[in-house]
């Protein structure tokens, strides 16, 4: 039985500099302004540069977020990092973070979960705070999305931008904190949303590379679906177990894929569309690391106060599904 909650005590992202605006796709590829903004709410994304690596973002976020915690590197329990761009399939980027950070006390893994993964990876982390056996976890999400993405495919480019988002994970009390969780996977649909090439499955050749198999394929009408029917369902999971009602929810936090996603979402819970924090406009898709970035840019703004409920929801590849219920324990943030 745990003896006490797992509270967020720090925020943090990074973003790299370069913004991609729809007018730049128009230059690249058959697609305008119009289309991307009423199919998406997309207005622009980041861009990370060639020699910039997911962990080249992950860094700065963690360190901004153990900043923001009053926290030094040594005191980490365990990093983990949430990420489908990984520097390299091994070591874990998780363990590239570590040793650049300092937190030498620390253990380091990778998760992966498509774009739910930062949902786990806080449950996941939590879980070691609640048993007692880590005081603190740092959570992070790094994508540089922009690198897997087909260029040349108008259906999936123009919704992918780049960046990180962290948090650190504390004790707190039981009724404070991460209440509840659900998680869920639909692995039959794992064709809807893959990476094909360059996984144990199907080795890359010049010629597979040429086809752009070492590109993500997404079937995005198909995904749609499946977000705006399984969003509300998981959701509800999460909230039954704390024993609250979407009424009493202040703030939601989701992953952001898609402005219409984000509106489906709300109305089918019977929640205030204002309440659907959104940063798909200036952001775009960037996978996992879309929960903590939001989260990041709605704290910094003074969006959360404590005792605030907040809804934290993922969904993506896998097809996976994940919902946390959260009592805000951080004081409203006052920017200096
Ligand atoms: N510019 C102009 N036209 C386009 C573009 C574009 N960029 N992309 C597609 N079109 C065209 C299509 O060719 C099609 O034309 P047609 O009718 O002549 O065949 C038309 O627009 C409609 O295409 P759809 O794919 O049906 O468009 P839809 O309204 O479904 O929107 C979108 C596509 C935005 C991808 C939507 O399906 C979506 O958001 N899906 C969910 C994706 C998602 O949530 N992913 C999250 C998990 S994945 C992850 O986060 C990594």
């Amino acid at each position: 039985m745990s003896l006490r909650g797992a509270t967020i005590c720090g925020v943090g992202s990074c973003l790299p500099e370069q913004v991609l605006t729809n007018a730049d796709w128009e230059r690249m590829v058959d697609t305008t302004d119009e289309w991307i903004v009423s199919h998406t709410g997309i207005r622009e994304r980041r861009l990370a540069p060639e020699d910039q690596a997911s962990s080249d973002l992950a860094i700065p976020a963690a360190q901004r977020a153990l900043e923001d915690a009053g926290i030094e590197p040594e005191q980490i329990g365990l990093v983990i990092v949430t990420t489908v761009t990984p520097d390299y399939f091994f070591p874990a980027t998780a363990c590239v973070v570590q040793s650049a950070i300092g937190a030498t006390n620390a253990g380091a893994m990778d998760l992966t979960s498509g774009c739910t993964a930062f949902i786990y990876a806080m449950v996941a982390g939590a879980n070691f705070v609640r048993t007692g056996d880590y005081d603190h976890v740092l959570v992070i999400s790094a994508e540089v999305l922009t690198r897997i993405a087909d260029w040349s495919d108008r259906s999936t480019c123009v919704l992918f931008g780049d960046g990180a988002g962290a948090v650190v994970l504390e004790p707190c009390a039981q009724d404070e904190g991460l209440l509840s969780f659900a998680l869920g996977s639909h692995g039959e649909h794992g064709d809807l949303l893959v990476l094909p090439g360059g996984g144990s499955r199907m080795r890359l050749t010049p010629e597979l590379i040429a086809q752009h198999q070492d590109c993500l394929k997404m079937e995005g009408h198909d995904i749609f679906r499946l977000a705006v029917r399984g969003i509300p369902r998981i959701a509800r999971r999460a909230l039954a177990k704390a024993g609250l009602k979407t009424s009493d929810i202040s703030a939601v936090i989701m992953h952001q894929a898609n402005q219409r996603i984000l509106d489906a979402s709300a109305d089918r819970l019977k929640i205030d569309r204002e309440k659907v924090i959104s940063t798909v406009g200036k952001y775009g898709n960037s996978s996992a690391a879309s929960v903590p970035m939001c989260l990041d840019d709605v704290y910094r703004r003074g969006g959360l106060a404590p005792g605030d409920i907040v809804l934290f929801v993922g969904f993506g590849a896998g097809f996976t599904l994940g919902a946390v219920v959260v009592r805000w324990t951080l004081p409203r943030f006052a920017a200096e």
